[in-house]
């Protein structure tokens, strides 16, 4: 089911809105199933609640979280040239738009005829949308409430535009290889030949950088994972006790990912919509995986979902690469 909305004030009413109704019910059958798993895991795409949203706008301005401010660095360095890349007058797609704030350093530059940023966030989504539009008057909106990691439809058809796509935050780590192969392949087919992707990744480095980006002294990321319980005890009608999971965030270098995990600190059991899960002392529910890679490695991914790299603009101590991809 798709529905349109037009937002604002009379004076601004510039945010289309298109709500493709990414399906609650999705996430209580994906949080049983998870539940049922040898290996516990909840998705990550449930951490972006309202509270989720808020806390995660948290983690990207923390001391030890580089990603987001490096990544800004590199786009507000780098804006010019990777707009004449990515041209101007395009249908530009942001997928996982967040707050969009990134967005906003490659705008002045980028000049695109539509903005449409993609989130499963709804009301976060509605607001960003609605700040940008009021920041930037002769920009056309169209915010999509979609869940891109299956597959979905543009809801509008610009064809007399040329497609970009913008993926930042390394938000591609995020997703199995393979997983980020088919997500890639899917975005290429939206963008068609000739389509542009740029797209932020975190590099592989040093251990202790990397894990203290996901644990961090103040516990904003630990109260970000443990959101997910509560989400689920309001959303789902789960009795999850809080204080009795700790947040867990290592890096797994064989796998070249930091996983992060709930571990349960003693023997109980939860009842979630019905279906009780029995947790031992030291179980954990595995809530996330951020694969970071080498930039050869990242275009041998990219390569697999049928995009060439372009360019790749990196920061002075390579924390963190944006790579222009070509799709056919
Ligand atoms: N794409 C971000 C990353 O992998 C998402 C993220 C950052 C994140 N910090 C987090 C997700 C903490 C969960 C918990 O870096």
């Amino acid at each position: 089911m798709q529905s349109q909305t037009t937002t604002g004030t009379a004076a601004a009413r510039r945010v289309h809105f298109h709500d493709l109704h990414p399906a609650p019910a999705d996430m209580r059958a994906e949080v049983l199933a998870g539940l049922a798993l040898p290996q516990k895991r909840l998705s990550p795409k449930f951490f972006y609640d309202a509270d989720g949203s808020r806390l995660f706008d948290a983690i990207c301005a923390l001391p030890e979280y580089y990603p987001t401010r490096t990544e800004i660095g590199i786009l507000r360095r780098h804006g010019a040239e990777m707009a004449a890349r990515l041209g101007r007058e395009a249908l530009l797609i942001e997928l996982g738009s967040g707050s969009s704030v990134k967005i906003r350093t490659l705008l002045e530059a980028l000049r695109p005829a539509v903005y449409m940023p993609v989130d499963i966030s709804r009301e976060h989504l509605l607001q960003s949308a609605e700040a940008l539009a009021a920041a930037f008057p002769a920009l056309d909106v169209h915010a999509v409430c979609a869940d891109y990691s299956s597959a979905f439809v543009l809801p509008v058809d610009h064809h007399d535009h040329p497609r970009a796509a913008f993926f930042p935050g390394s938000s591609v780590g995020n997703f199995e290889p393979p997983a980020a192969a088919r997500l890639m392949a899917r975005v290429g087919q939206i963008l068609g030949p000739g389509g542009r992707l740029l797209i932020g990744v975190d590099l592989i480095k040093d251990v202790h950088r990397l894990e203290a980006a996901y644990n961090d002294a103040d516990g904003v990321t630990a109260a970000f994972n443990l959101n997910l319980l509560t989400r689920i005890n309001r959303e789902l009608g789960a009795d999850f006790d809080r204080d009795a999971f700790r947040h867990e965030a290592i890096f797994n270098a064989a796998l070249a990912r930091v996983e992060m995990h709930l571990i349960s600190t003693r023997a109980q059991r939860v009842t979630v919509a019905g279906e009780t899960f029995a947790f031992a002392e030291g179980e954990s529910i595995h809530t996330e995986c951020s694969y970071k890679y080498r930039i050869d490695g990242f275009h041998a991914l990219a390569a697999e979902a049928g995009f060439a790299a372009e360019q790749v603009w990196t920061d002075a101590d390579d924390l963190f690469s944006v790579h222009c991809l070509v799709y056919g």
